[in-house]
């Protein structure tokens, strides 16, 4: 991963996150306002047209009423012109005047007939182009809310990833700082233990060399016998350590004998009871589970022996199909849990990822001058 890649920061995207949407929920608002704007002119127009249409049938019956009128006054007109000695002058006055008045109501009919014509032509076409916009505002909202979804689903999602990974990098680091603190603790020991006794048991057996050419043999054999037992103190003290880091004999022997051998180390060091049950067939599991299982009881059984001033140490393992249940109880002064713990403290931290790595469940119950106990229930995966 790059560093850049490690820069990203959670809040900052969710801030982005928030802006675009806010964004595109003002688009969305606006486009629904275009949208049922037009919708209402598209009404509007669409009765002005109903309307038209209307006028211009009663336009057009009008114009045909009209026509008959004019044509029964120009036959009238062509009648009293022909016989014009049968007429008086005011009847051939009153037929053209007659036929002239129908003559002109005509056209400016037909003038109206055309005006309506070409007004209801303008309002089809506005009611087409206003339908367009409806249609379009329609799809575009549509779309807008496909892109909010996915704003507000798969993009959060997105950022829920980037948190997740940021607390990965954040947990791995402190997974590293906590294999520095376990390494610079064993060279601590190596340094205060066998390494000083080493250094003891060379200084002493330039010393010996001395004691036998000025003392005599006497002398020297109990200075052996001091040095032997000073050596014996030094295998035991690095088989310990070894110990500590890798129980080699979880691979030989199985779990429980090893954490009996385990248990049985920690009683004699630290001179408390510690009491081991094992319930039900135990059997062989995978090394990693196995190891884990020995790390979980041996952090909550050195917290105990660390923190706690017990007298009282108990494990119990039982084994069923389908699970492996560690219960690690001590009678001591307890915690108080709700407190954080030291920015030091790893041991709980590991824990939790163990188990949580084997998919299982930890719960630790602890109460100030009851003791505590750590209930752990891992699912054997077949
Ligand atoms: N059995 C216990 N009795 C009393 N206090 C406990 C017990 N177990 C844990 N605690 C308290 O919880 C704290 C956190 O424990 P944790 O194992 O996480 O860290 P630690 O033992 O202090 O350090 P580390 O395990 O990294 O060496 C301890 O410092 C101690 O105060
Ligand atoms: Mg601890």
């Amino acid at each position: 991963m790059s560093a850049a890649k490690l820069t990203i920061d959670p809040h900052l995207l969710d801030g982005i996150l928030n802006k675009t949407i806010d964004t595109v929920t003002e688009s969305q608002s606006q486009i629904f306002e275009i949208s049922e704007h037009s919708r209402q002119e598209f009404q509007q127009l669409h009765r002005e047209l109903e309307l038209v249409k209307q006028q211009v049938i009663e336009v057009i019956y009008k114009a045909d009423r009209t026509e008959e009128s004019a044509k029964l006054a120009r036959t009238r007109l062509a009648e009293v012109s022909k016989h014009f000695q049968k007429y008086s002058e005011s009847d051939i006055r009153d037929a053209y005047e007659n036929a002239n008045k129908y003559q002109i109501e005509l056209s400016i009919i037909r003038q109206t007939e055309k005006q309506l014509r070409e007004k209801r032509d303008e309002l089809e076409r506005r009611i087409l182009a206003l339908n367009e916009t409806v249609q379009k505002a329609e799809s575009l909202a549509g779309q807008i809310s496909v892109v909010l979804n996915y704003l507000n689903g798969d993009l959060r999602k997105i950022n829920e990833l980037v948190q997740d990974a940021k607390q990965k990098q954040e947990f791995g680091l402190q997974i590293i700082e906590a294999q520095e603190e376990e390494r610079k603790r064993v060279s601590r020991e190596i340094h205060d233990g066998p390494a000083q006794l080493m250094a003891n048991v060379l200084i002493r057996s330039e010393l010996l060399e001395k004691i036998y050419t000025e003392k005599g043999t006497d002398a020297a054999r109990a200075e052996i016998k001091d040095l032997r037992v000073m050596v014996r103190d030094s295998l035991k003290e690095v088989r310990r350590i070894i110990y500590d880091l890798r129980p080699m004999a979880l691979d030989d022997l199985g779990l429980v004998p090893t954490l009996d051998k385990y248990l049985r180390n920690v009683k004699e060091r630290s001179g408390k009871t510690v009491e081991l049950h094992a319930l039900g067939q135990s059997r062989r599991f995978p090394t990693k589970m196995e190891i884990a299982i020995f790390r979980l009881i041996q952090e909550s059984v050195s917290n105990a022996v660390k923190h706690s001033d017990a007298n009282l140490i108990e494990v119990k393992l039982e084994f069923t199909q389908k699970f492996i249940s560690l219960y690690i109880r001590d009678d001591g002064k307890g915690f108080d849990m709700s407190k954080p713990a030291k920015s030091n403290s790893f041991g709980m931290m590991g824990m939790r990822e163990r188990v949580e790595l084997l998919e299982g469940t930890l719960k630790v119950k602890s109460r100030l001058n009851y003791g505590t106990s750590v209930y752990i229930q891992i699912p054997i995966q077949d």
